[in-house]
């Protein structure tokens, strides 16, 4: 198999519900209908890359069930090659989603089938896919282990380090592109609240950690490319916010894309960041993925 990019991370059903504010400990608040959408962060990544053309296939696992069909029509509509996603007898992974009138939203993701992804079943990296992106929701030995299997190949590794997990120093090493977000950037470096700042010179510390680059995202106010030249400020284009959920899968999938196609990182980032802008102007992460026609 060998496609241009390689998505390996989970898929999840989106329970989402819109709350005028959320709940605290002990109190119950009513929210509007339930909507069953498809989301999670790997599949999310590869609908959004698939949508702008992309050669792409996801690497990842679903339950034997109708979450998981969900997840497979959806993939499958948008392009994404799903021969390397696994029917395993666990439930497909399920994220409780919660989104705010400002757009903003809060999410328990239940791992489920995910969890059954193993090293082992990352094997195929050594086929050299042009781009690999792996995300935080298949267990930290699997992501470790695809990563380390492509390092010494062509491919360009994109770490989306969501959510942030302490990932071996090792690991870091073999990533040529460090893909989090300000809270996840400020995590890495200990930063406390100052992470919140961009572009703030401290960011070029992630490169101590071993990446080639790194992308920090701030949502409307763009992006941070991080290389050993110095900080470069991507702007986002402004919009409307309706829902904010899988924007950072959205602007993953894009700068994938756009790497495939040999882009200049800050071309891809600024395609990365039109996409995510363009996705959370509309409702759920994969519905939302706008498709290269949609971007003209
Ligand atoms: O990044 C957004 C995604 O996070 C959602 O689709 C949800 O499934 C959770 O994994
Ligand atoms: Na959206």
């Amino acid at each position: 198999m060998s496609a241009q990019v390689l998505v390996v991370g989970s898929a999840n059903a989106d329970l989402v519900v819109t709350v005028d504010r959320r709940p605290t400990g002990g109190e119950t608040v009513l929210g509007g209908d339930t909507e069953i959408l498809p989301g999670g962060k790997g599949a999310n990544t590869a609908v959004a890359a698939a949508r702008l053309g992309a050669e792409v296939a996801l690497l990842g696992a679903v339950g034997d069930d109708a979450h998981g069909r969900l997840l497979l029509d959806s993939l499958r509509e948008s392009g994404v090659n799903t021969d390397l996603v696994r029917v395993v007898s666990r439930p497909t992974g399920l994220a409780f989603i919660t989104v705010t009138p400002d757009g903003e939203n809060s999410i328990i993701v239940s791992p489920g089938a995910n969890h059954a992804l193993r090293p082992e079943d990352t094997a195929v990296v050594t086929a050299a896919p042009k781009v690999m992106v792996l995300s935080m929701e298949i267990p930290l030995d699997t992501v470790e282990h695809a990563i380390t299997s492509a390092a010494g190949t062509a491919t360009c590794t994109i770490l989306n380090l969501s959510p942030v997990a302490s990932v071996s120093e090792s690991t870091l090493a073999d990533v040529d592109i460090l893909l989090v977000n300000e809270h996840e950037a400020a995590w890495l470096l200990g930063m406390g609240e100052r992470g919140g700042v961009l572009p703030n010179p401290e960011l070029s510390k992630l490169l101590d950690l071993g990446p080639r680059a790194a992308v920090v995202t701030a949502g409307s106010r763009g992006a941070v490319i991080v290389r050993p030249t110095g900080l470069a400020e991507v702007p986002s284009p402004a919009v409307e916010v309706v829902d904010t959920t899988g924007a950072g899968d959205a602007f993953a999938g894009a700068l994938a894309t756009a790497l495939a196609r040999d882009s200049e990182l800050p071309d891809a980032v600024a395609l990365a960041a039109r996409v995510a802008a363009l996705s959370v102007t509309r409702r759920g992460a994969q519905p939302s993925y706008p498709t290269v026609a949609e971007l003209e």
